[in-house]
């Protein structure tokens, strides 16, 4: 086995070394079973100690990786077979949707997004409920919120009596953008940042501003019904580009650019709602060239940003030199999404008009809700939850590849992404609608996969929250296995 390592990079060599291993299963060069070198040969091989191995071998068993056999040596865990991304779909057609809706507030309002998201809630306080729907982090590791949240609304007393900056407070913004410049590389001062009520009004004040009626709009098939439901609302016509393994089809998406002029992109780059996928360096590149040659501006989601187990690509906006992408970012998927806090980076002209929306839409976000969230960057709390949470979430996220595997079909498949909260699984055939409300009778509640197509003509699939407990993802996925294996012996 080669193990390529980087002596001079900050990165430990154990961590190295795991990565790589972790990689070769997850793209299936190292299958259920296989032997891995022992751990002598593997350190003559890449010229590290034997303690180095070692340790990385701990670390790769507790992610479940991997298994030690007394007397044998580590194989690839039996129990667990990630399924390659590149099958995560079948082949799908661009969905176009001709006509606008005719009455843009009902169909938003009876949407899907609607009612999920009400059905959510409902589920969320149902006792003994296993919600395997919401995209919601996992709620541990804010033991400090009330200290660090009684620090913070006494700095803000006194402007609690006055109203503030639309764009939100200098403080916030000074410590997002240096967030950006370090981790993503992007070129942002606190004069290109807007704070805003979640990701969500950012996202809307942007739509609301580059599209009218009527105009086309371009999303990836899936996508977050969040958004589907808004453009639906104001009278776009969408248009979704089947996703790959690699992020959106560029060769659909030229074409339909070239036919159809469409005003922008929705595009959720990195660990992307609801398939989990994390969009390619080189297709970030392609889909900005593209966007710049047909005169499309490119609305970039990132809300899931810093649950990436493993480093991500820079965002487009960080290779954006014309300012023709915005930025969404937001702290409900990383601290907690009731605090409301989000935030839209907008370069060159087209800053000072969305100021002027935020202004007209809502004033100004709460000052408590920027000053608890500018208290934990400023403490370093924010680092170490970040930490915290992709450590709990790639060990739950282990957890449910094992149940996957363990109770679905081998008809099944499912994307592993690279962090987030949930994965998308897909299994031809079977009517997940069906499987939807009989899990919900079950005490199970999943989001089933239709509403996140543009028009609802999409390939049945589930969005599984993975940020649970390993009991509840073992007894959820059981029941939803029993019930597909169930329809599967009915029908065959
Ligand atoms: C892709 C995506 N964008 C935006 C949002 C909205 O998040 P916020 O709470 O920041 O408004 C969500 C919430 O689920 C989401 O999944």
């Amino acid at each position: 086995m080669r193990i390529p390592l980087e002596r001079h990079s900050s990165k430990a060599v154990y961590l190295q070394i795991r990565d790589r291993i972790r990689r070769l299963i997850e793209t299936g060069a190292l299958q259920t079973g296989d032997k891995l070198p022992s751990i002598r040969a593997l350190a003559e091989n890449t010229g590290v100690n034997k303690l180095t191995v070692i340790e990385a071998y701990n670390v790769l068993e507790a992610d479940g990786l991997i298994a030690a056999r007394p007397g044998s040596g580590y194989f690839v865990n039996p129990t667990l077979q990630p399924k390659s991304v590149s099958n995560f779909a079948p082949p799908q057609d661009v969905i176009v949707s001709e006509q606008p809706p005719p009455y843009p507030f009902e169909e938003a309002k009876s949407g899907a997004f609607f009612n999920h998201y009400m059905a959510s809630l409902q589920a969320r306080s149902s006792p003994g409920m296993i919600d395997l729907s919401s995209g919601f982090p996992s709620d541990s590791g804010l033991e400090d919120l009330p200290r660090i949240a009684r620090r913070a609304v006494k700095q803000v007393t006194g402007s609690l009596f006055n109203y503030d900056n639309p764009q939100g407070q200098l403080m916030l913004r000074q410590q997002i953008s240096r967030m950006l410049v370090q981790q993503h590389g992007m070129n942002v001062t606190p004069e290109d940042l807007i704070i805003t009520n979640g990701s969500k009004q950012g996202l809307s004040l942007v739509v609301h501003y580059y599209v009218k009626p009527g105009d086309w709009v371009i999303v990836e098939s899936p996508t977050w019904h969040g958004m589907l439901s808004l453009l639906y609302s104001m009278g776009a016509r969408v248009i979704g580009i089947p996703m790959t393994a690699e992020g959106m089809n560029l060769e659909l998406l030229e074409k339909n650019l070239y036919t159809y002029r469409p005003k922008l992109i929705f595009t959720v780059s990195t660990l992307h709602n609801p398939t989990g996928i994390t969009t390619s360096q080189a297709h970030r590149q392609q889909l900005l060239q593209l966007a710049e040659r047909y005169d499309c501006v490119i609305l970039e989601d990132n809300a899931y940003e810093g649950l990436n187990f493993e480093p991500v690509p820079a965002p487009i906006k960080a290779l954006d030199r014309k300012d023709i992408a915005t930025y969404v970012g937001t702290f409900s998927k990383t601290l907690m999404p009731g605090i409301r806090v989000g935030y839209l980076v907008v370069t060159g002209k087209h800053y000072q008009p969305l100021v002027e929306r935020k202004l007209l839409d809502d004033l100004h976000v709460s000052t408590v809700s920027q000053a608890i969230v500018s208290e934990y960057l400023a403490s370093g709390h924010y680092r170490h939850h970040l930490a915290h949470l992709q450590a709990q979430h790639r060990q739950s996220q282990t957890a449910m590849l094992a149940a996957l595997q363990k109770y679905f079909p081998p008809s099944a498949s499912w994307t592993v992404p690279n962090g987030g909260t949930f994965l998308w699984v897909q299994m031809p055939a079977v009517p997940m609608a069906e499987i939807y409300q009989q899990a919900l009778s079950r005490g199970v509640f999943v989001a089933e996969g239709t509403p996140f197509f543009p028009g609802q003509q999409g390939y049945p699939a589930l969005r599984l929250n993975f940020t649970l407990s390993p009991d509840k993802i073992e007894r959820g996925i059981a029941v939803l296995g029993e019930l597909v294996q169930a329809y599967l012996s009915r029908t065959a």
